[in-house]
């Protein structure tokens, strides 16, 4: 395949590369927003951020398909031992992040007693299923839920901070310092090693 034999990944994987990247660093700043906010000012935003975070996961299962389905370009050569094994470990957790949090926040927004009047709406138009084993819960429980998964959710949004600064710091480092082209395998217009 072409873009195998550049060292690149081809057009679908940057594409949703570069679309989930977009949409989770910019859900990550609409809820820092929101949580700035209080009572009825905050429903707005958040209903933007479940929507942008149902498509993230959306994007996210096609993406994981596709790479099943079409191996990424191996990583060239000059990548060994510590690093090969660290971009490995920080795309699972990736992976982990894109899927992880919007089913958590999927989850801490069906355990609440609000949802069975109010559900979800994407972009205020497309109707979007609530887990009914949590919106039916009894209160107690339900609240249990709620706390449990707010936990997850934030969690994993402290992951993912951990993870986008590694990542970014090592994709500068290579464009930068070590100059071996494999910012270019995910910029289309960037030079990308030979594979
Ligand atoms: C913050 C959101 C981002 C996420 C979730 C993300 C995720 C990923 C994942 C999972 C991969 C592995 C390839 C794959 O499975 O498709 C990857 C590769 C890559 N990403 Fe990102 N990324 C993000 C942002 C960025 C940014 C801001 C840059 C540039 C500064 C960048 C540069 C790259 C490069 C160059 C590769 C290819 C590395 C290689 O395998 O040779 N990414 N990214
Ligand atoms: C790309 C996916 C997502 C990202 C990166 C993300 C990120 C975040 C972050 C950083 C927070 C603030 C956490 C904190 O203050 O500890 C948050 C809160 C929240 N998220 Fe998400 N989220 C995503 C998907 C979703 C989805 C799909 C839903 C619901 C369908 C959702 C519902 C919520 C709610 C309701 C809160 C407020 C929780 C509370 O403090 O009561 N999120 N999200």
């Amino acid at each position: 395949m072409r873009s195998t034999a550049s060292g690149r990944y081809n057009g679908v994987a940057m594409t949703l590369h570069w679309l989930i990247a977009i949409l989770l660093v910019g859900n990550i700043l609409l809820a820092w927003y929101f949580n700035t906010l209080t009572g009825l000012p905050k429903i707005p935003p958040i209903q933007v951020h479940k929507s942008i975070g149902v498509t993230v996961l959306l994007l996210s299962l096609v993406r994981l398909g596709w790479r099943l389905a079409v191996p990424p370009p191996p990583l060239p050569p000059s990548i060994e031992g510590w690093s090969r094994f660290a971009a490995g470990a920080v795309y699972v957790l990736f992976y982990l992040v894109m899927i992880g949090m919007p089913l958590s926040g999927w989850a801490l927004s069906s355990a609440s007693v609000i949802i069975r009047f109010k559900p979800i709406l994407l972009f205020g138009a497309i109707p979007w299923p609530t887990i009914t084993a949590l919106s039916h819960l009894p209160p107690a429980p339900m609240k249990q839920a709620h706390e449990a998964f707010v936990a997850v959710h934030g969690l994993l949004a402290k992951l993912a901070y951990a993870l986008i600064v590694l990542h970014v710091a090592a994709a500068l480092r290579h464009l930068l310092l070590l100059r071996d082209g494999v910012m270019g395998r995910m910029v289309p217009f960037l030079r990308a090693p030979a594979a």
